[in-house]
């Protein structure tokens, strides 16, 4: 199933903007890799809340690579994350400070666009997660929310360990509050709150 929606997850969320943004902002360039991205309200959702964090400067420097399987021979979630155009009623989801800044009027009265500046900070590659091979490595956020289960165990395990294989040291994995980390990537994946779904990779 692909539900999803703009600012979902406000634990996972709330610990990205408080915690890993502002240890983010320092960084060089910052790679974000939202798996499992379905159609794109969760990856515009990361550029907004960058957006609102960064300067410009670092914000250009951002890049957020979307991914997801697709069950469908359409590649349709390329194509809806490509136009960034929403449904008046999913882009209620986003806080008014954000929907002022960063939501444009289209021709359509019922249809909404992210604006060019959020646009151009994500691109959307299919990706199946349970090949184990990144799409990329170096990334310096993973998030992943509202996919792991919908595999087996073990089949988790060994995304999780392609997810650590795939962040620099110093880097983060947001997933969403039902996950549970398993018990053997407990001295690899340290949670940096009680109860709240951010993780960071051990710096070197
Ligand atoms: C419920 S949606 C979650 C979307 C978003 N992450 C969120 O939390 O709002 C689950 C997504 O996982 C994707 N998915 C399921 N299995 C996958 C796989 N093996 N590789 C990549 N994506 C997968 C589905 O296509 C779907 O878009």
């Amino acid at each position: 199933m692909a539900y999803t929606s703009f600012f979902r997850d406000t634990d996972a969320l709330n610990a990205i903007v408080d915690i890993a943004i502002p240890a983010l902002a320092h960084w060089r360039s910052i790679r974000v890799w939202d798996a499992g991205c379905a159609t794109g309200e969760e990856p515009f959702t990361l550029a907004m809340v960058f957006a609102s964090k960064l300067r410009p400067f670092p914000f250009r420097n951002l890049d957020i690579l979307a991914t997801d399987y697709e069950e469908s021979s359409f590649a349709q979630f390329g194509e809806q994350i490509r136009k960034a155009q929403y449904s008046r009623t999913d882009v209620f989801w986003i806080p008014q400070e954000h929907r002022e800044l960063y939501v444009e009027p289209t021709e359509n009265p019922e249809v909404f666009q992210l604006n060019q500046e959020i646009r151009d900070r994500v691109r959307y590659i299919q990706h199946d997660l349970l090949t184990l091979v990144p799409p990329e490595t170096g990334q310096s956020l993973i998030v992943c929310k509202n996919v792991l289960m919908h595999f087996t165990p073990e089949d988790q395990v060994k995304v999780l360990d392609m997810f650590f294989q795939a962040l620099v040291p110093g880097g983060y994995l947001a997933l969403d509050g039902n996950q549970a980390m398993p018990e053997i990537f407990a001295d690899r994946f340290k949670r940096l709150e009680p109860g709240v779904p951010l993780f960071q990779k051990p710096a070197e």
